[in-house]
């Protein structure tokens, strides 16, 4: 079986990948980014598994999963582990099942586990990867924009708890990520938009040649024009790989890839996980952030403008409706939590710094440049 997967490997590979290195080491790994991936996901397995455990989400697996077991097929035997895509299946229970599935199917340490999906198959099959049997290798394929220029790479795995998103999990690494942009084209329109809030996000933080990528060609962004996400995918991915490489456990330099999310997270809880899709609460992150910026004095009105117009090209919110008190009222009632909370701000476009110094009359001035009070914005 190895050998038939190495004669492959030289030249069954689809022509035009993009290949980046996460450099960490021991545990470096590349993800590619190209059309056809799914085709030839065979190419990038290493080691000799005789089975490989696919955690795919269940839409992805019925439109996907046949033509990716065929690749597979030519590894071991292949078995699909299918998974709800709604936030609500990434549960310590769902992982529990994922578990027990593997051991019934007798899927060993030298196995490979594959996940299939979007951010929820890569957290949560990559969380199952790293328990089980003490570590399986992983290799990801995200399905979606979120999933191909984030969640997928740098290793985060995780599960919600009852008391809050992503309370437990790991960091594991996996062994290549597969970024296939053809799959981008049957995204719903929604979805595709919320991933360009973490694209966009990129844009802000360190790259303003993606800014112009999101200017220049949102209509083929809109239909996703394999050679337009290809560009926005590999630039995406490439600075996500150097910050992980410089900072993997998130102490650092990877703090900067919250930006927008500590507005956004608290959005997405006081909606329950349903009102809004996590790039829709993001682009209301970053804008309160970058009003917060403003009135902080780090960041001038064209730079807010920047963020509006560029979210607002994209069909992404720029104001919506909340109650100030459930989004941001912890921050504007409790001392202790004003003071520990660290935020990233921008000190000009693509400076990013993390401040701790933000306070409540800071909140109150920023909030108004987001908040609609009516119509509600959050179920485009
Ligand atoms: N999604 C942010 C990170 O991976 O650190």
């Amino acid at each position: 079986m190895r050998t038939a997967v190495r004669l492959l490997a030289s030249g069954g590979r689809p022509p035009a990948v993009k290949t980046l290195k996460v450099d960490l080491g021991r545990r470096s790994y590349e993800i590619h980014v190209g059309q056809g991936l799914v085709d030839s996901a065979s190419e990038y397995v290493t080691g000799t598994p005789s089975s490989v455990a696919v955690i795919a989400d269940e839409a992805v697996d019925e439109r996907y999963g046949d033509r990716l077991s065929r690749s597979l097929s030519s590894v071991g035997e292949v078995h699909r582990i299918l998974v709800p895509s709604t936030e609500t299946a990434k549960s310590w229970s769902q992982a529990g099942e994922i578990l027990s599935r593997l051991a019934e199917l007798k899927v060993r340490r030298n196995d490979v586990i594959v996940t299939f999906g979007g951010g929820v198959a890569s957290d949560l099959g990559g969380f199952a990867a790293s328990v089980y049997q003490r570590g399986v290798s992983l290799i990801h394929i995200p399905t979606t924009l979120l999933g191909q220029v984030d969640a997928a790479i740098g290793g985060k795995t995780g599960v919600n708890l009852p008391a809050g998103k992503n309370l437990a999990g790991t960091f594991y690494q996996p062994s290549a990520v597969l970024c296939d942009v053809s799959v981008l084209k049957s995204l719903p329109s929604r979805q595709l938009r919320s991933g360009m809030a973490e694209v966009v996000k990129y844009g802000f933080c360190y790259d303003s040649g993606i800014l112009d990528v999101v200017h220049n060609q949102t209509q083929a962004i809109e239909s996703s024009e394999p050679s337009v996400m290809e560009d926005l995918v590999g630039r995406c991915a490439d600075i996500k790989a150097r910050v992980v490489a410089q900072d993997e456990t998130d102490n650092s330099a990877r703090i900067i890839l919250n930006y927008g999310h500590t507005f956004g997270h608290a959005l997405e809880a006081a909606g329950e996980y349903e009102l809004w899709l996590h790039g829709e609460a993001i682009s209301l992150g970053m804008m309160f952030a970058a009003n917060l910026a403003r009135v902080m004095g780090l960041l001038d009105e064209e730079g807010v403008e920047v963020h509006r117009r560029t979210l607002d090209r994209v069909g992404l919110p720029v104001q919506g409706q909340f109650d100030p008190k459930e989004v941001v009222g912890a921050w504007l009632i409790d001392k202790k939590f004003q003071d520990t909370q660290r935020w990233v701000l921008l000190q000009g476009l693509q400076n990013p710094v993390v401040r701790s110094d933000v306070t409540t009359t800071h909140i109150e001035e920023a909030l108004p440049a987001v908040q609609l009070s009516s119509p509600m914005r959050g179920t485009p």
